[in-house]
């Protein structure tokens, strides 16, 4: 069974890879992703705070916290709370390539463009096949609106891709007004793939303490449902090549997200619960279900079931939703 496919013009054997998290911190278990036959891995985040805090000392920029009190500099992590500084993080992407034949992504996180995009460049420079970026952003000032917000990830996506000639990605957001005039506007700046979607942290309230608990609870299958719609609605619309990452956990999570439209299967939480191996039984899981089903590729699967033939995708949404509260039963 032929389970190749091409993410972000990197030819790749099958679709399953990890998405950006702390399993590439330790170089054993890079190794263990490689001999479960991972077919890319991508490194965690290396943030604009912590590259601004580096290349200015101690000074930090106020202006970038948005003239917000000096209280706000206490929200975020000490610089010896990263996990790895810029220059280790750099230093880690060459000791994985020299380590591994995998391709490795790298992986900007910030929400302005300023002088922190260099690291782009360096990133590249160490040897990173691509790059992701993740403008981790919560829109939460009521002066700014919606295309603002949106032209900030315009521009930050702009200096990127004209800083690498490496390919370059975005993890794309699920909360703008219009995710599809995002993707194109993205599209039209020669973005080579988009990522769908982050997965915000959801603070709880602890009753007993009365305090704000951050939680970051890992996934499950059902997280995909809104990845499988987005997916199924860019595929075909976008020249742009397609990553899920979000509640892939079986083999059938991943066919869907295939035949959603997706050309590479991201995977955090199901790695961390059940240990590099997990992404052996994803693949291995992946091909019995199209062999048992006459798939003769799993290009033939990719994109069977998006909507780019739908004339009018709104209207089928509607629809749809109209059918399915209409169709609901009392018990
Ligand atoms: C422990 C942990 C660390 C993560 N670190 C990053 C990060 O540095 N950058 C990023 O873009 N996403 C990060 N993520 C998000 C994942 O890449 C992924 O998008 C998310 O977990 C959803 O995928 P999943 O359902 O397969 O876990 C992290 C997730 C976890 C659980």
């Amino acid at each position: 069974m032929d389970l190749s496919t091409t993410y972000l013009g990197l030819k790749l054997p099958h679709p399953i890879m990890t998405g950006a998290s702390p399993l590439v911190d330790d170089l054993d278990m890079v190794k263990r992703l490689e001999d479960a036959g991972a077919a890319a891995i991508t490194m965690h985040s290396l943030y604009e705070e912590q590259i601004t805090r580096e290349q200015l000392g101690m000074v930090y920029r106020m202006e970038l916290l948005d003239s917000v009190s000096a209280e706000a500099l206490s929200y975020f992590p000490r610089a010896d709370e990263y996990r790895l500084g810029p220059h280790q993080y750099l230093e880690q992407i060459r000791l994985i390539k020299q380590t591994v034949k995998l391709p490795v992504i790298g992986s900007l996180n910030g929400t302005t463009a300023e002088g922190w995009l260099d690291y782009a460049r360096l990133i590249q420079q160490a040897g990173a096949d691509a790059l992701e970026l993740n403008v981790y952003h919560v829109a939460a000032d009521p002066r700014e609106s919606g295309a603002a917000v949106e032209r900030r990830l315009f521009d930050i996506a702009r200096a990127v891709r004209e800083s690498v000639t490496i390919p370059l990605s975005v993890k794309l957001s699920p909360f703008y007004s219009s995710v599809s005039h995002v993707a194109s506007q993205l599209d039209a700046l020669g973005i080579d793939g988009l990522v769908v979607f982050n997965r915000f942290y959801q603070p709880d309230i602890d009753l007993q303490e009365l305090s704000i608990v951050p939680s970051l609870s890992l996934s499950s299958s059902s997280t995909l449902l809104l990845r499988l719609r987005w997916l199924a609605l860019l595929y075909g619309r976008v020249k742009a090549s397609l990553a899920v990452t979000g509640g892939v956990h079986t083999p059938q999570d991943a066919l869907k997200a295939v035949m959603a439209g997706a050309s590479a299967v991201q995977t955090v939480s199901a790695v961390l619960q059940h240990g590099p191996e997990h992404i052996r039984t994803l693949v291995d899981g992946m091909r019995a279900w199209l062999d048992e089903h006459e798939y003769e590729s799993l290009k033939q699967a990719q994109g069977s079931q998006s909507l780019e033939r739908s004339p009018n995708p709104a209207a089928f949404e509607r629809a749809q939703y109209m059918r399915l509260l209409q169709s609901f039963q009392m018990s």
